[in-house]
């Protein structure tokens, strides 16, 4: 369909669906054993409700924000998701062009399919980007990754800790053939799996499986934030934090960040949906959100998503599905598109709410509210 007919994201889904392999298909829309926190992450936004002001001017209305520091024009960014080439044959760089074309921020997957210099290479002047790091288990390799990312110019580490090993996507495992041309080295893809297929790598567990194989199972916040600390000058965010007793940690170990994650669904099954952990946060620990920016990601489709979770603290939301899906549909012009469909909705929720920038989006315009069927 003409890309002037996609209404919302759901629409983009739809579309992504009809032109994708069904390899491609199975690795992206993949999550854990029975996907219930998948679901139950885009279901959980439906408990909150707003409390609407009316009678205040919102003529002007600004949805713009800083991420560490960096402006954004809406307050939504990219999650890092692997191998984008599966879906569209330029990629990472899709994203990084609809990225500086619509003002907002990319963070790079570990497991990119485009090098991490090829994808700074399309980089608009002074377009930031943010690295997503899944920590190899020697640290020396480790090392020499951050440090070639911060030399090429990544503006901050995001690294992800609920990924030790990959959860139990069947739908990926029943579709091994990602594995198989990587292996074969038929895809041009630049992550460097081989080792990890061949050593500790397990088939049996799919795309996943393989691409964490090297990482690293021990981490804690002694050792880990330390070190990272240690070896690099950018700021660090924390990638899949699912407790409030997790963000307090990381808070007393001085991180930047945080982004409130269990991946999408895609790892351990029955994880909170982020919007509710983030809920919980904001009722038991409202000091943490003066220490460190939060985050979410993770089932988040509408406009009126992301003004829920800006109300209850979080500084700015990710997206990963749709935006490997709006690449694969549509290039470029796909991912403008669900960032204009964003703005749009953003806008409209924020000025019904008599809200006219994202500091006037306070915890007390929502509530979780059960209806009487739920
Ligand atoms: C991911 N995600 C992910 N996270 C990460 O830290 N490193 C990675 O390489 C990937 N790869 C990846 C691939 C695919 C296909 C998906 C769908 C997801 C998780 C991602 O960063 C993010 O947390 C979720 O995608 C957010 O959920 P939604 O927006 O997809 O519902």
């Amino acid at each position: 369909p003409l890309l002037s007919r996609i209404l919302s994201l759901a629409d983009m889904e739809a579309v992504a669906r009809q032109v994708l392999s069904h390899k491609a298909l199975a690795y992206y829309s993949s999550s854990s054993d029975d996907q219930i926190t998948y679901q139950e992450n885009a279901r959980a936004f439906t408990r909150f409700f707003f409390h609407a002001r009316v009678m205040k001017p919102v003529s002007r209305c600004d949805p713009s924000t800083t991420i560490l520091g960096y402006r954004s024009s809406i307050p939504v960014f990219i999650s890092g998701a692997a191998l984008a080439k599966l879906g569209h044959p330029q990629g990472e760089a899709n994203l990084t062009k609809g990225a500086a074309q619509t003002s907002i921020i990319q963070m790079v997957s570990s497991n990119a399919s485009l090098s991490y210099e090829e994808i700074m290479a399309t980089a608009a002047p002074r377009q930031p980007l943010f690295f997503q790091l899944y920590k190899n288990s020697k640290d020396e390799v480790a090392e020499q990754r951050v440090r070639e990312v911060e030399t090429l110019g990544y503006k901050s580490i995001w690294l992800t800790v609920d990924a030790l090993v990959a959860g139990n996507r069947e739908k990926d495992i029943r579709s091994p053939w990602v594995l198989d041309d990587m292996e074969s080295g038929k895809t041009e893809f630049h992550v460097d799996t081989p080792e990890g297929l061949v050593e500790g790598g397990d088939a049996g567990f799919g795309t996943a499986g393989a691409l964490v194989a090297n990482d690293d199972r021990d981490m804690t916040w002694e050792r880990t934030i330390p070190w990272l600390r240690r070896i690099t000058k950018l700021p660090i965010v924390v990638k899949g934090i699912q407790t409030v007793e997790d963000v307090v940690l990381a808070a007393e170990a001085g991180v930047e960040g945080i982004l409130i994650s269990n991946h999408g669904g895609r790892q351990l099954d029955y994880s909170f949906p982020p919007i509710e952990v983030l809920h919980r946060l904001r009722q038991q620990r409202p000091d943490v959100f003066d220490k460190l920016e939060v985050y979410i990601d993770g089932g988040i489709e509408r406009g009126t998503d992301v003004v829920k979770a800006l109300c209850l603290g979080a500084k700015a939301v990710g997206l990963g599905r749709p935006f490997l899906y709006a690449q694969s549909a549509y290039g470029v012009p796909g991912v403008v598109k669900i960032i204009q469909i964003l703005e749009r909705e953003i806008l409209t929720a924020m000025r019904l709410l008599g809200a006219t920038s994202v500091q006037d989006l306070k915890p007390e315009m929502v509530q979780r509210y059960l209806s009487s069927k739920a």
